[in-house]
C-alpha cells in the first residue's frame, strides 16, 4: 500500500519521537506516518536487538556492562530504511528476522537496562536523526534521545488488549500464546522498572491510549498533530 504524501515538504523537516511499551502499535504507526510524510522511520528498539544478538553470538553475559558496551563498539549496527520496510544490519549481514526471535527479544530487554550501552545508544541514534524528517520509534526518544523533538507521542494500550495485538500479529495460539503473554508482561514490568531511562511518557507528549481505537484511527490523530506542527513551522518562519 503506498500511503501517498499530500503534505508540503519544502517544510521544515520535523523530529517525531514516538514512545510506548510493546505492543502499543509503536512500528506500524511510525512507519505509516513517516511514509505519509516521506520522512524515515528508524526503529530504535532494532538496535538494542542487534546488540543483543551480538551478545548472544559472543556468549557474553546480559549482565556485564563493560563487555556489552565493549561489544557495541566493536559492532557495526545499521538500520536501514528501504521500500519493503526497515532492515537491520549488523556487521553488515540482515539480521531483520533473526532479532525478532523470542531469545533476542528477551536479551534486548535485558541489555537495554545498562547506562553504559543506553548512552553508547543514544549518542548513535541523536546522529542518525539530528537532520529531522525523521519518525523514531522507542521508549526514551522523547525523554532522552530527543528531549526538544518538535512533536512527542507516548502511544499506550490496556496490556490486554497489547497481548492479543501481539499474538494476533505473530498469529500464535495456546500455548504459545501464553508465553508471548508472560514474555510481554516481564519485558514491560522490566522497561519501566529499569533505573536508567525507564519507559515513561515525556512531560510534553502527547498520550494516546490505543485500547479502544483503530490502527487507522490513531493514525489520523498522530498525522493531524504532525501537520499542526508543520503548519506552525511554517508561520514561525514568515519574516
Ligand atoms: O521496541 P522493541 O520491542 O523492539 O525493543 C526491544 C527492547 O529494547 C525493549 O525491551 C527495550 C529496549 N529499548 C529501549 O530500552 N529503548 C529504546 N529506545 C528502544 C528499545
Amino acid at each position: 500500500m503506498t500511503e501517498n504524501s499530500d503534505h508540503d515538504h519544502s517544510q521544515r523537516k520535523l523530529i517525531i519521537a514516538i514512545d510506548g511499551p510493546a505492543g502499543a502499535g509503536k512500528s506500524t504507526i511510525a512507519s505509516r506516518l513517516a511514509r505519509k510524510l516521506g520522512y524515515v522511520n528508524l526503529e530504535s528498539g532494532a538496535m538494542y536487538r542487534a546488540l543483543a544478538l551480538k551478545a548472544i553470538e559472543e556468549d557474553a553475559s546480559f549482565d556485564d556492562e563493560a563487555a556489552l558496551v565493549k561489544l557495541a563498539q566493536e559492532s557495526r549496527i545499521q538500520l536501514e530504511p528501504t521500500m519493503g520496510g526497515n532492515r537491520t544490519l549488523l556487521n553488515g549481514h540482515d539480521v531483520s528476522a533473526r532479532i525478532r526471535e523470542r531469545d533476542v527479544t528477551e536479551a534486548a530487554s535485558r541489555v537495554s537496562v545498562h547506562p553504559g550501552v543506553r548512552a553508547w545508544m543514544v549518542a548513535r541514534q541523536r546522529e542518525m536523526g539530528v537532520g529531522g524528517g525523521v519518525v523514531m520509534e522507542g521508549r526514551d526518544i522523547g525523554t532522552k534521545v530527543f528531549p526538544d523533538a518538535d512533536l512527542k507521542v507516548f502511544l499506550d494500550a490496556d496490556p490486554v488488549v497489547r497481548e492479543q495485538r501481539r499474538m494476533e500479529q505473530q498469529k500464535i495460539k495456546g500455548e504459545v500464546a501464553a508465553n508471548v503473554a508472560a514474555d510481554l508482561r516481564e519485558r514491560d514490568h522490566r522497561d519501566r522498572t529499569r533505573a536508567v531511562s525507564p519507559l515513561l511518557a515525556a512531560e510534553d507528549a502527547v498520550v494516546i491510549d490505543s485500547t479502544k481505537m483503530s490502527e487507522d484511527e490513531v493514525l489520523a490523530q498522530v498525522e493531524e498533530l504532525a501537520s499542526r506542527k508543520l503548519r506552525h513551522s511554517v508561520v514561525r518562519s514568515i519574516p
